[in-house]
């Protein structure tokens, strides 16, 4: 018995992707297989089907740090066959063969019950991406930021974490400031919840002293680098900053002043070992009172034969919105 993925394999230090069978092994105990109905694409699936051995140390290797589907089989009490389930984070699709297979044997412990009103389409339209989007936003409204407090900034807004991030935002009716290197989806942006759009340099240029002008009451910030500096000089007396990515990159630079002359607050946001119980009220919140799947414009569903174009353009940096992978089982 067999079953179709898209497989890395690494040979002379080139990473080559194949849909290929691979044969089912014996579940472990405390394990559930999972049929794979839908996952998506993320950055870190981009990062691990090139290589990048800080995502994934060992090939050959299955991506897709997403999946929705139905519990096949159980070894554990946890769930049992028929159960539908999402799972987003921990080793799923690192170093654990992930949802760009049509099935995955994972712990137990990973899996969350798909909220009933949520499609396992929809949950894959948010996936990681959407549940990053969610706590970010989730660690702001918590640190007490409401609409009347002024502007919001996003950075990579046309990603799939920015994306959906300003959606939930612009739904709470929250004033968005999108930022992006990609303004001639100006018009995107706008269905997507942005109030204004700004270029990557307008950010940029409010860095370049100790401290700017308060503009922004938060930020949802997901690239890192200069962008993350940039931010957090020019948020407001005791507003908010949230920093979940390296796009741009992983180190930044930054002095006290922020901290200590206007009370911001960076927080670090990270989807892959949050608790349970928060797991649990996320995904409530996303297929409930801050669902988006109405408006969301910026959705494509491929297959599995098309997902490594996908890979190459966010690889790029071209791909925008969100991609879903759907499996023909
Ligand atoms: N902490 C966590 O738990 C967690 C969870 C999910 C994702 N992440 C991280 O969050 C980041 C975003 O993930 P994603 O899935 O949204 O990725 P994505 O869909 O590829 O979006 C990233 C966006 O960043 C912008 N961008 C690309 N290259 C850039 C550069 N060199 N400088 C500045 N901006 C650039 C682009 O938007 P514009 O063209 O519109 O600017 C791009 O669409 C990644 O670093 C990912 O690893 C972290």
């Amino acid at each position: 018995m067999s079953y179709r993925a898209l497989v890395i394999s690494e040979a002379n230090n080139m990473f080559i992707k194949e849909i290929k069978q691979i044969e089912f092994q014996e579940l472990k105990p405390d394990c559930v297989r999972i049929k794979v109905l839908y996952s998506s694409l993320n950055y870190k699936d981009a990062l691990s089907s090139s290589g990048n051995k800080g995502v994934t140390r060992s090939y050959p290797h299955v991506p897709g740090i997403d999946a929705a589907g139905i519990i096949e089989e159980s070894h554990s009490n946890l769930f049992k066959k028929g159960d539908e389930v999402i799972v987003t984070g921990y080793d799923l699709g690192m170093d654990t063969d992930g949802g760009f297979g049509e099935f995955i044997d994972i712990p137990a412990n990973w899996v969350v019950k798909k909220p009933s009103s949520l499609s396992f389409k929809n949950a894959m339209l948010y996936g990681t991406a959407g549940f990053t989007a969610a706590l970010s936003v989730k660690r702001m409204v918590d640190h007490g930021i409401k609409p009347e407090d002024g502007k919001i900034l996003v950075t990579g807004a046309t990603g799939g974490v920015g994306s959906i991030a300003m959606s939930i935002l612009s739904h709470l009716g929250y004033h968005v400031v999108a930022v992006t290197g990609k303004t001639h989806l100006k018009e995107q942006l706008l269905l997507n919840g942005a109030s204004e759009v700004i270029d990557r340099s307008d950010l940029t240029q409010l860095g370049t002293k100790m401290l700017a002008k308060p503009v922004w009451a938060a930020a949802i910030d997901t690239v890192g680098g200069e962008y993350l500096s940039s931010a957090v000089k020019s948020t407001a007396y005791n507003g908010c900053v949230t920093c979940c990515g390296n796009v741009a990159s992983p180190d930044f630079e930054l002095n006290v002043y922020p901290f200590i002359l206007r009370g911001v607050t960076l927080y670090g946001i990270d989807s892959v070992q949050c608790t349970m119980p928060l797991r649990t009220k996320i995904w409530d919140l996303l297929s409930d009172g801050w669902s988006i799947v109405e408006s969301f414009k910026t959705i494509q569903t491929v297959s599995l034969s098309e997902i490594e174009t996908q890979i190459d353009l966010m690889l790029k940096g071209k791909h925008s919105g969100r991609t879903i992978l759907e499996h023909h089982h």
